[in-house]
């Protein structure tokens, strides 16, 4: 071993033998041993130190020995040496990808022209970058029949693509996850079963304050457009989730509501506004005009349609 391979392979082998050993032996579950036992590091610094000593060690010692050897064993000894393992497989290797001839061998590819000393050599391209040129033919088909002759997914369309996967994702995750709505995300729930919900939780919850049918009482007329803490499905969906002011009487809800809950009776009141409840409230706060309520939607939708295109909203 000693005559075959050079100290600074010598010295990392020995010590990944004897960490693989440490890692091997010593049981740390998932984790490396090192880590879970630090004592083990210090272990192993000692044993780098030791592998270096013992070499430096062998070294001095075959230096003093080789000053008292006589000439000619000095000479028989250097000549061992030289012929040390010297990595014959990678040169090999070299030589082959380079392709160049020898020295030795110049004479037989020299052109026979000279230009003030200076002579040309015809070597053949070194082989690396031949095999390189092929392999770039050969990508180059293969790209041409893929993407110019069948039509595979250039970038656009795989971007498309990814597109749309990324949204079924996205409505995936949004028909699991509709428990998560908050602020943020929630948005007016237009399927019955959710209205349907949001009227069941509104006449448990609400009525006392805001009457069945919406009208209010102690709490303000959720019929009419004019919203005291801003309409809108983001709005009410806060008050519900937070309550109102302070000492009005709307307490926040979302310690008893689920988010779902809150954002399907926030759809429903949203459903109520533009009825006629039986005893209206005064309205209070501010006109809030949508155009995403869906009542709003509907007027709007039928102005459209008898075409009076002097109308002018004012949009929030
Ligand atoms: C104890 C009485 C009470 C109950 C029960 C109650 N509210 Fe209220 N609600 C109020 C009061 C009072 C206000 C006005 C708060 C303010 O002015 O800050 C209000 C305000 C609101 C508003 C905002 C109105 C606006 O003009 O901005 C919404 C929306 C609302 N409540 C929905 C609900 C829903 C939905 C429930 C049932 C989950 C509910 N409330 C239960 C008393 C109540």
């Amino acid at each position: 071993m000693r005559n075959m391979s050079p100290w600074w392979i010598r010295i990392p082998l020995l010590f990944f033998i004897i960490f693989g050993l440490i890692e091997y032996v010593i049981d740390s579950g998932n984790q490396l041993a090192i880590i879970v036992y630090p004592i083990t590091q210090l272990f192993l610094l000692l044993v780098l130190m030791i592998l270096i000593a013992i070499e430096l060690i062998v070294q001095s010692i075959e230096n003093v020995m080789f000053q008292t050897l006589p000439e000619k064993a000095k000479e028989r000894y250097l000549a061992t040496q030289s012929n040390t393992w010297q990595w014959t497989w990678a040169r090999k290797w070299y030589q082959k990808l380079t392709g160049n001839k020898p020295i030795e061998e110049e004479g037989e590819i020299i052109l026979d022209h000279n230009y003030d000393g200076i002579r040309e050599l015809d070597n053949d391209l070194p082989p690396w970058w031949v095999y390189m040129f092929y392999a770039t033919i050969v990508f180059g088909v293969i790209y041409l029949a893929r993407y110019h002759v069948f039509n595979g997914a250039d970038q656009n369309m795989e971007y498309e693509m990814e597109v749309v996967e990324a949204q079924l994702a996205i409505v995936e995750y949004k028909k699991n996850a509709k428990d998560l709505v908050d602020i943020n995300t929630v948005e007016f729930l237009e399927d019955a079963s959710d209205l349907k919900a949001g009227e069941a939780i509104f006449l448990s919850n609400c009525v006392a304050c805001h009457m069945a049918d919406g009208g209010g009482g102690i709490g303000p007329n959720l019929t009419d457009p004019n919203w005291i803490l801003g309409g809108g499905i983001k709005n009410i969906f806060q008050t519900i989730s937070e309550g109102g002011r302070d000492g009005k009487g709307m307490i926040s809800w979302k310690q008893t509501l689920k988010p779902i809950e809150m954002a399907q009776v926030a759809s429903y009141v949203l459903t109520m506004e533009g009825k006629i409840p039986a005893n209206p409230k005064e309205a209070q706060g501010e006109l809030w005009i949508d155009v995403n309520n869906p009542t709003i939607k509907n007027i709007l939708k039928e102005r459209n349609e008898q075409e009076t295109d002097t109308v002018s909203v004012a949009l929030n």
